[in-house]
């Protein structure tokens, strides 16, 4: 198979050619049709976010059911063998703190992070000379197939397109969730969103299907401010260099601040912009995540004084198996127009050329077809 394989941290991407053994008990074997290309494999391409490597990048995808390994059934998981299913970069561990707690998608002990790597320490593909290659979160997108966890793969809705399948597996869970479950927002609420990539334009889609009232949409690109009014933005903000002045807009179109502020870029700055504008009782929810090692800061005082909220939303809150096949629900009754989302079909060779588009902010969602 081919494969988009990062050699390591802060390299280029190499497109390889690896061997992929057959699944294992509890595994299946995926054969891919889209992988979008998400702001998170760029910290990973860049260095920013440490992880091991050779590893096959891609963590938003979709594909078809090719085998199953021993254990799986195909009765009680829906995984048959031909049957669409979206990628979840989380298998919950089941037994942590988190996962007790019913929060899943925090779960710290998730085999995800194992990159694909099993008790042995054995990988599913090689390189011809037998070299151990991992799969990014477990699921390593960036393949023309791979072999995952059953528990990765979630059966997605009879005439779910594989690209919307793809996107709902990180910037749709993750933007969407973040709005109706993380921070459960009520309608008629204010909501600000800052930062409008694939995860930013997803909370704007979350932030009208929760019936909020006033959605306003900030970024640095002019034509993202355009397709988030075409996805339910109310009002838009165009970020010049200075940030005082986005704060004094943003409390303007709001009359005194946003009830619910969204950071979905990963930047100090933003974030404490989104903390900064806030009115007394507002709530700020950081989707976005910066290099490793960033703080941010705050008028703690103020903070405290007017009861304000931080929420840190990790993968929108998603339970896949349930929140997955909801959202291709949505999609399919018009209500989550995810398709908007995608500007490129590109080939595994392009995938650098994708990674700089998403450096400059420039253009939407790329998508990796096979
Ligand atoms: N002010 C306003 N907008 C900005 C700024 C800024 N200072 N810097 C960047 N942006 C905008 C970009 O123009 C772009 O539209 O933020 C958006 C970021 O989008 P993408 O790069 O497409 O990122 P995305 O995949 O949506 O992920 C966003 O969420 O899960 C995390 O790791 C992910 O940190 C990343 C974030
Ligand atoms: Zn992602
Ligand atoms: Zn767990």
């Amino acid at each position: 198979m081919r494969a988009a394989v990062l050699p390591r941290s802060g390299q280029p991407i190499v497109i390889e050619q690896l061997e992929l053994g057959p699944p294992g008990p509890g595994e299946i074997r995926v054969r891919m049709l889209a992988s979008g290309v998400c702001h998170s494999d760029l910290h990973v391409r860049d260095g920013e976010w440490e992880r091991p490597g050779p590893i096959v990048m891609g963590h938003e995808g979709a594909g078809v059911v090719e085998a199953l390994g021993s254990g799986v059934d195909p009765v009680a998981s829906g995984l048959t063998v031909g049957r669409l299913v979206a990628l979840s970069w989380v298998v919950p561990c089941g037994v942590c703190r988190s996962c007790l707690a019913g929060r899943s998608w925090a779960c710290a002990e998730s085999p995800s992070f194992r990159h694909g790597q099993d008790g042995d320490g054995r990988t599913r593909a090689q390189r011809p000379d037998g070299t151990d290659v991992l799969a990014y979160l477990g699921i390593g997108t960036m393949s023309e197939a791979q072999v995952v966890e059953a528990a990765a793969a979630i059966p997605m809705p009879a005439g779910t397109p594989a690209e919307v399948a793809a996107l709902i597996g990180c910037c749709v869970a993750t933007g969407v969730g973040a709005v109706t479950k993380t921070a459960d927002v009520p309608a008629g609420a204010s909501v600000a969103v800052i930062g409008l990539g694939g995860v930013g334009l997803s909370v704007v889609m979350g932030a009208r299907l929760a019936g909020a009232g006033r959605i306003v949409a900030v970024d640095r690109v002019a034509a993202k401010l355009d397709l988030a009014r075409e996805l339910g933005a109310t009002d838009t903000v165009l970020v010049g260099a200075d940030g005082t002045m986005t704060a004094a807009t943003l409390r303007a179109i709001t009359s005194g601040g946003p009830d619910f502020a969204f950071e979905a870029i990963g930047r100090p700055a933003t974030v404490e912009l989104a903390i900064d504008v806030l009115p007394p009782g507002g709530t700020a929810v950081l989707i976005g995540m910066t290099p490793q090692g960033e703080r941010a800061g705050f008028d703690v005082y103020r903070f405290v004084d007017g009861g304000r909220r931080i929420l840190g939303s990790n993968y929108g809150s998603a339970v896949a198996a349930i929140d997955f096949p909801r959202y291709a629900e949505l999609h399919l009754a018009g209500r989550l127009p995810v398709e908007r989302l995608i500007d490129r079909r590109i080939g595994l060779d392009d995938v650098e050329a994708a990674f700089s588009r998403l450096r400059q902010g420039r253009g939407l969602r790329s998508v990796v077809v096979f």
